[in-house]
This record gives C-alpha cells, structure tokens and sequence, in this order.
C-alpha cells in the first residue's frame, strides 16, 4: 500500500483463504487457523512484496492486526510483523481491525471523501454490528451497537440452523436468491426502540422455533424451496433492522454520507436496501468494495498508513488486544 496523505494505491493484495480448512467443522477452529497462519504467511508476505515489486528495504512502516479477533491468530501475524520490522530496523505499527474495516469504504477515493464531511459508518462483520459517527477529522464516536449476537453471526447462526455450510452469510445470500423474504415473519430486533443499538439474539431463537415446528411438522431441509424461503426472510429481517437504524442514524447526525464495512457488506440485499433508502434521504452511499468487506490486509495497510502520517508509531513491546476496545482507542 502507498498513501501520500490524499491517496491510497494498492500495489498488491494477496489473500490465503482458510474457509476450506474450517468448513467441514461449521466454524473456526482455532488450532487449525495457527497452524495454517504459521504455515502460509511467510509466503504470502513475500508474494505481496514481489507482486507490488518492492524489497522491503524502501518500505517506511510494517504493520499488523493487534486485536480485536482470535487471539492464536493475532499473535501469529502480530509477531512476525515486529519481527520483520525488527530485522529491518523499520518502525511497526500494531492496527485495530475495526479501524482497518472503517476506512476501507475510502480506499478507492480520494481524501475529499473523508476530509471535512461528516460520515456515518455501518460496521457490520462476524464479532461487531456498529453505527459509527466518523468526524470531520476522522475521528471515530460509536452512535450504537449490539447488545448480543452480530449480525453476520446471525446470519452464520440462522445458516447452522438451515443446514447450510460455513460460512454462513454467503450460503444464506446465495440460497435467498431462489425464496421468498415475506414467506415466514421474523422479528425485526429492537426496531420497535428509539436508540441505535442492535440485538439479534432473538431473530436466531425465532429461526430455530420456526425450523423446529417445520421438521416436526414433516418438513425436510433438503427441500430447497423451503430453505430458500427460510433465508431469504432471515436476510430480510436482519436488512431491514440495518437499514432502518442507519437511516435513523443518518437523521439523527445530519450526515449526508453513510458508508458500508466489514464482512457482511458483502451481502447484496443490504447493499441495495442501503443504497435505495440513501437515495430517499438524499445521501450519498458510499460502501466498501465486495472484494475488501471481508478481513483484509489491504485495509490494515490503510488504517496503518492513515496513523503513521499522524505520526502514530507502536514499540516493538506492544501486545496484541484480543478483545474489543473503545473507539478511543481505535486510532491510538
Ligand atoms: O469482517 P469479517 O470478515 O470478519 C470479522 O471481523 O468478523 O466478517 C465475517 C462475517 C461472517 O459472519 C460472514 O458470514 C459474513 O461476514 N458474511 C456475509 C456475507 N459474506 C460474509 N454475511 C451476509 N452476506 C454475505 N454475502
Ligand atoms: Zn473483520
């Protein structure tokens, strides 16, 4: 990554997906995601290097994830970050994730983008489910969160339920494409409620009574029309929570831009609920590129970048944050 301040230019992005190692278990699994960190990053990182044709001698900064996450894994890619920038006398800078998915959305524009305009981000992956208010100086204030589940943990919840595979968010969009979203009526959580919080522990129990009495009823989940139906509407329910409190979020801040992050951002339907109420409200929808919404290194090497102009560095002493921080330290 090269970031001048204005600008950021991917010079290569290299990616070593671990979905087939993890799916036959329905979910991570931590010792088999350390020992393929262990295993693949080393040549991943040289890859990077000679697809963006550099040595690391012109690099300026080396950075890594410090948390939040899987702690095994973290300190895989924690550690050999220090120690490449340890060898190489470089200063290291250990990123929060949730910083890394907050300014992917920028990454393909200009600072005009997040300069000067007040934002409102909707941070929507595995571990978190957020409404962030991003400032004229991109400093992040949290608008509201979940009190439980996230939202792409009740998408990979619900999928369990339905017999689809890991991961579970791509297998529920995949099979809503063929249903029906209004055939069953799942709880819209916490719209009822004035805040910005979330709650989606109640959708998956609903999922799982609904799926209960359909089995004891005869049903069969290889009955794919059922099951299309049956993702579809948990899509719906969970698209139309995000985008009624992003909505309500927008109103309440003024922003005129709503950005869109993290895993689930991915997901078609939340795009194009997003994207037709932003039209309603007359703001601008700027989401993250399918292809960076999902853990990345490039949106490390942007957070990363963004700081090191700041002027932020981490000593090689730092640890790793396995569980999450307030916003306050998101940029610190
Ligand atoms: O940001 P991410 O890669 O990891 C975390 O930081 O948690 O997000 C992963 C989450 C998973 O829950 C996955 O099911 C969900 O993103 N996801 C999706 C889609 N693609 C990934 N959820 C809904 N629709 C998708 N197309
Ligand atoms: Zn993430």
């Amino acid at each position: 990554m090269r970031f001048d301040g204005r600008r950021f230019e991917v010079l290569s992005a290299v990616r070593a997906s671990q979905d087939t190692t993890h799916r036959p278990y329905g979910g991570v699994v931590p010792e088999l995601a350390t020992r393929d960190h262990v295993r693949l990053l080393p040549a991943v990182a040289r890859r990077t290097l000679e697809d963006a044709r550099l040595s690391l001698p012109v690099v300026d900064v080396v950075a890594a994830t410090r948390g939040p996450g899987l702690a095994v894994a973290l300190m895989v890619g924690h550690t050999f970050g220090k120690c490449v920038a340890a060898v190489m006398d470089k200063p290291f800078l250990g990123v929060n994730h949730l910083h890394g998915h907050l300014i992917s959305p920028f990454i393909f524009h200009s600072a005009d983008y997040w300069d000067g305009r007040d934002c409102v981000c909707l941070l929507v992956s595995g571990g978190h489910t957020m409404l962030v208010f991003l400032g004229k100086q991109g400093i992040p204030r949290v608008l509201g969160t979940t009190r439980d589940d996230a939202a792409g943990e009740a998408f990979d919840k619900a999928a369990r339920l339905l017999g689809l595979p890991y991961p579970g968010g791509p297998a529920i969009s995949r099979a809503a494409q063929q249903g029906d979203p209004v055939r069953f009526d799942f709880p819209r959580p916490m719209l009822s409620e004035p805040g910005l919080d979330f709650s989606f522990s109640g959708l998956k129990t609903a999922v799982r009574v609904q799926t209960e009495s359909l089995l004891r009823q005869g049903a069969q989940l290889d009955d794919v029309r059922l099951v299309s139906d049956l993702a579809a509407s948990v899509q719906a329910a969970i698209v139309d929570t995000l985008v009624e409190k992003s909505r309500r979020a927008l109103v309440q801040t003024g922003a005129r831009v709503l950005t869109l992050a993290g895993g689930v951002a991915a997901n078609a339907s939340l795009r194009a609920g997003l994207e037709r109420m932003c039209e309603e409200l007359g703001a601008e929808f700027l989401p993250v590129r399918p292809d960076l919404s999902t853990d990345n290194a490039v949106m490390i090497a942007a957070a990363a970048g963004w700081q090191f102009l700041r002027g932020r560095r981490s000593g090689l002493e730092e640890e790793i944050h396995p569980q999450p921080d307030g916003a306050d330290d998101w940029l610190t």
